[in-house]
């Protein structure tokens, strides 16, 4: 019999929206809501803590932001996919959390009198990244395990896999999980969950997030019913270090940094001239694809190309004391100071902007489910997001949805005892991965499937790409039944968790590749060659994915329009 464990919410995820919902529930309820973070990392390795840049905020209306500023920017940004009541409600809410972070001690970079330091990133037409260096997304998610230090109510399951997420007669109805160190089956009850895994970014090969971000959360809330919303539209960072992937700011640019070709010549005013290298993330990155299609890229050995991020005429104060993380990964990983010598960049994968569909409020379809953060697509950024906006939506929705889960305690049952079929299914299931035989290999199959995505799900797409991909997604799914998990112990059994990330990722890479098909237009982060513009007649709606027998089924259901009509995006 698996052990039970009780709470009256459940948070899955320790990352920023995840901990900013644990410190509201504890502000709000005075302590007294009883709180359970469940992650399979230790909790300072979320992968919040990699977030660099900065958070967007107008903390300046005196001096020309505005409020209408950041939510124009933001639905622009978006290619007119955000829902844009939803939007207006995240610019009104983000200066607070800003102070709020800053009354809990995070160390703000501060100009020469003093005031919080704020820097330009692409898409905002004010400089409005609020940054503490580039470290920014360590520094919150510090702030706000100090924060939550002061009370009491909550209890920590780090390194706890958790395979399912149960849902009966319409509601949540647990958890159910690995103890890595033991190996034990863990079943966790609670009134609410919030689900606040993360994205699905390591769909891709060459990626910016951490190994461990398979996007767990999305394909269990996907497996218990719930519909993932707009997942076609995967942002492609137009700065990812080559050949590693890790992120090198778009703080870079915002500092003055030049893109730079094979010739040394910017090439950004061929494609925004205005914006240049602030362009938003879907244009920069189609344009360092062009450039690097039409010849003006270097080459590695090993076939990668590349552009340069040049940050030589900045000097060295300024890349001392605004990008000394950057700095340093640049000197450890590739021996070259960006203080004299240019970065090797090209796009790469960073930021799912679909995820597990909410209501403006954070709440799902099922009662007693809510998601937040990147797990989320509360439709904040449509088919583009720009920069800076995604540590502020794990703020604003953390919050938002710590205060309604508060809220909705008094009216939701008591967790009822989960049904035993449920728990004996999901052992089951692991029972069953464990006992596969065959010739296929776990490792390869992943790689198999990242390499398809990066080949024919990328910054550019085409319908031919797209079947192609989705084809190999489906012989890998079958493929998988003949691999086997050759580690068969029970402490850390990182070879099981492998095959369970796996089949993850092979459900949302389905999820994905089949929106995208369907997709025939080219919106945001989804350009597809065959269909090379916008098509607002037929397209402007976003996407549903809901899980069958036979794969993804897949609905439509309007945008909130509430100011702007949409028109051509020039920068
Ligand atoms: O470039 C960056 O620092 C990333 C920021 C973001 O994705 O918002």
């Amino acid at each position: 019999m698996a052990q039970v464990i009780t709470h009256d919410v459940l948070i899955l995820g320790a990352g920023l929206a995840g901990l900013r919902a644990a410190v509201e529930i504890s502000r709000k309820s005075g302590g007294k809501i009883d709180i359970g973070i469940v992650s399979k990392v230790q909790l300072m390795r979320a992968h919040s803590v990699c977030a660099e840049g900065g958070t967007a905020a107008v903390l300046r209306p005196e001096e020309g932001d505005s409020f209408d500023l950041h939510a124009w920017d933001t639905v622009k940004g978006s290619d007119f996919l955000a829902d844009q009541d939803v939007v207006h409600r995240f610019v009104r809410q983000m200066p607070e959390e800003i102070l709020l972070l800053d009354h809990w001690g995070i160390p703000w970079t501060r100009d020469e009198h003093g005031r919080i330091s704020q820097r330009p990133f692409g898409g905002h037409s004010y400089p409005r990244a609020t940054l503490a260096a580039d470290k920014t997304g360590f520094f919150e998610m510090q702030t706000l395990y100090d924060q939550l230090l002061r009370y009491r109510n909550f209890s920590r399951y780090d390194e706890l896999f958790v395979t399912d997420i149960l849902v009966a007669e319409g509601r949540f109805a647990g958890l159910v999980g690995i103890h890595a160190p033991s190996g034990e089956t863990v079943v966790l009850r609670g009134k609410a969950l919030l689900i606040a895994s993360g994205g699905a970014g390591t769909l891709y090969g060459f990626t910016t997030y951490s190994q461990t971000v398979t996007g767990d959360g999305m394909a269990m809330a996907y497996r218990a019913g719930l519909p993932l919303e707009d997942m076609e539209f995967l942002q492609f960072h137009p700065t990812g270090l080559v050949p590693s992937g890790i992120l090198m700011t778009e703080g870079c640019r915002g500092e003055g940094g030049y893109l730079k070709d094979n010739a040394g010549q910017r090439f950004m005013d061929k494609y925004a001239p205005k914006l240049m290298e602030l362009a938003p993330r879907d244009m920069v990155s189609r344009a360092e694809m062009t450039e690097i299609l039409q010849g003006r890229g270097f080459q590695r050995e090993d076939g990668l190309h590349y552009l340069h991020l040049d940050l030589t005429h900045l000097g060295a104060e300024r890349i001392n004391t605004r990008l000394p993380l950057i700095r340093e990964v640049c000197i450890k990983f590739l021996g070259i100071d960006p203080i004299t010598h240019p970065i090797p960049i090209r796009p790469v994968a960073h930021y799912s902007m679909g995820g597990v569909e909410t209501d403006i409020n954070g709440k799902t379809r099922v009662e007693g489910i809510w998601a937040a953060g990147e797990a989320a697509c509360v439709s904040l950024h449509g088919a583009n997001r720009l920069g800076s906006n995604s540590t502020a939506e794990c703020l604003v929705w953390g919050g938002i949805t710590g205060a309604e889960i508060v809220a909705a305690m008094p009216k939701l049952k008591d967790p009822a005892p989960v049904p035993e079929s449920m728990v004996k299914a999901a052992q089951e299931h692991v029972a069953e991965l464990k006992g596969r035989r065959g010739s296929e290999n776990l490792y390869e199959l992943r790689r198999e499937l990242r390499a398809t995505m990066d080949h024919n799900a990328g910054v550019f797409r085409t319908g031919e790409g797209l079947a192609k991909a989705l084809e190999t997604v489906q012989a890998i799914r079958e493929r998988a039944r003949q691999a086997p998990v050759v580690d068969q112990g029970q402490t850390y059994n990182s070879n099981l968790f492998h095959a369970l990330e796996l089949e993850n990722l092979i459900d949302l890479a389905e999820v994905l590749v089949t929106g995208a098909l369907a997709r025939q237009e080219s919106r945001g982060g989804h350009a597809r060659r065959d269909f090379p513009t916008r098509d607002d007649d037929n397209w402007l709606k976003h996407t549903l994915a809901f899980k069958t027998e036979r794969g993804p089924r897949l609905e439509y259901k309007p945008v909130t329009i509430t100011t702007w009509k949409p028109v051509e995006r020039k920068y």
